[in-house]
């Protein structure tokens, strides 16, 4: 069987457009600040009622129509988000009714931020092992339902969204080459989400979420993301043999625009050729990648035969990378 290669990609976002002007009418902060200090303008949140299975299946379905795919084509769908609209069954299983799929077999990836590249490769190893011909790999959050609106430190950060790619076995050498995934402990209380797991069972009966909002130590997160995404980019081209230059570009998960610049400084990487979004999107979580190619794809910034890196670093603390000729 062949390596999983690229066939066809979708967005999905919310209406909602939030400027950072939303948060100077609310809390102590300011649209210089946001701006300086991560990159982002505006971003886009889900209006209550709206589920992460919504994004999910409208960004999987463009991804099935762009690639040309039918419901009996698609033998594996692997979503990757934090928020699922249900502790079970998954976001995938739901895709998968809603899509009418025959033949598919799905779950969720939970990585957080890193959660679209760890599903990237475990698709393009079921695609290699046969499991699947052709795999939906989808990452879809809604971050604004963890948020603590009058947390400055993490409400202005974040954004809610979808991207989705459908990848099958390539026969000609293009597709994932390599991949490096890395999860490092001691690190657990940098970044998270507390509630609604076992954590915090208080009695033998079901009870309500309380502590269900986002915890961040920032600096210490910037500098694991900083180098967690060095690392990866650095263990995909040491295997592949190749230097930083020679990739057409990266597409690195979006969490702060000055994290990007860093890791451009570290490789001396053009940072032209590493793709963001965030200034209008925010930190997407475990969309941030999908999107960003897709939309690379779409404005031809991204052709076929080219070399590209997809890399993300978040809360566990984890990081890896896909190298990938397009
Ligand atoms: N508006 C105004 N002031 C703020 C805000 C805000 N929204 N948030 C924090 N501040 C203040 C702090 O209170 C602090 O004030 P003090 O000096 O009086 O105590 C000051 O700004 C500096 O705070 P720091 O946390 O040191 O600021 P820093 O320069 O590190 O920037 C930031 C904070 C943007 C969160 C940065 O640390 C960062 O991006 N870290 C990575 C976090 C991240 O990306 N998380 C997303 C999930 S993980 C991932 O995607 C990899």
């Amino acid at each position: 069987m062949g390596n999983g290669w690229l066939l066809g990609s979708g967005i999905a976002l919310p209406q909602r457009r939030v400027a950072n002007s939303w948060f100077e009418e609310r809390i102590d902060t300011s649209d210089e600040w946001i701006r300086t200090r991560t990159g982002i303008s505006e971003r886009r949140f889900a209006e209550i009622g709206e589920k992460t299975s919504d994004y999910a299946l409208a960004a999987a379905r463009q991804a099935m129509q762009t690639a040309g795919l039918g419901r009996d084509d698609v033998g594996m769908v692997v979503v990757a988000t934090s928020v699922p609209d249900m502790t079970f069954p998954s976001v995938a299983n739901q895709v998968i009714e809603s899509l009418g799929l025959t033949t598919a077999f799905g779950y969720d990836v939970g990585a957080a931020c890193c959660g679209f590249v760890f599903a990237m490769s475990a698709a393009d190893s079921q695609i290699r092992a046969g499991l699947a011909r052709n795999a939906l790999v989808i990452g879809a959050d809604i971050y604004s339902s963890l948020l603590d609106m009058n947390d400055r430190s993490t409400c202005v950060l974040f954004g809610d969204g979808a991207g989705a790619l459908a990848i099958g076995p390539s026969a000609d050498g293009r597709g994932v080459l390599h991949t490096c995934l890395r999860s490092v402990g001691g690190h657990i209380d940098v970044l998270g989400c507390r509630g609604g797991g076992t954590a915090g069972r208080t009695s033998m009966t079901a009870t309500g979420h309380e502590d269900g909002r986002i915890f961040m130590d920032g600096p210490a997160v910037f500098r694991l993301a900083v180098q967690g995404c060095c690392n990866a980019i650095s263990a995909v081209l040491d295997m592949a043999g190749l230097k930083p230059i020679d990739v057409a570009h990266i597409v690195p998960h979006q969490a702060n625009m000055r994290i990007l610049a860093k890791i451009a400084d570290h490789f001396d990487y053009p940072i032209e050729h590493i793709e963001t979004n965030l200034k209008v999107y925010g930190n997407t979580a475990a969309a941030s990648v999908p999107i960003a190619l897709h939309e690379a794809l779409k404005a031809g910034r991204i052709v076929p035969g080219d070399l590209v890196l997809l890399v993300a670093a978040g809360a566990g603390f984890n990081w890896g990378a896909i190298l990938l000729r397009v």
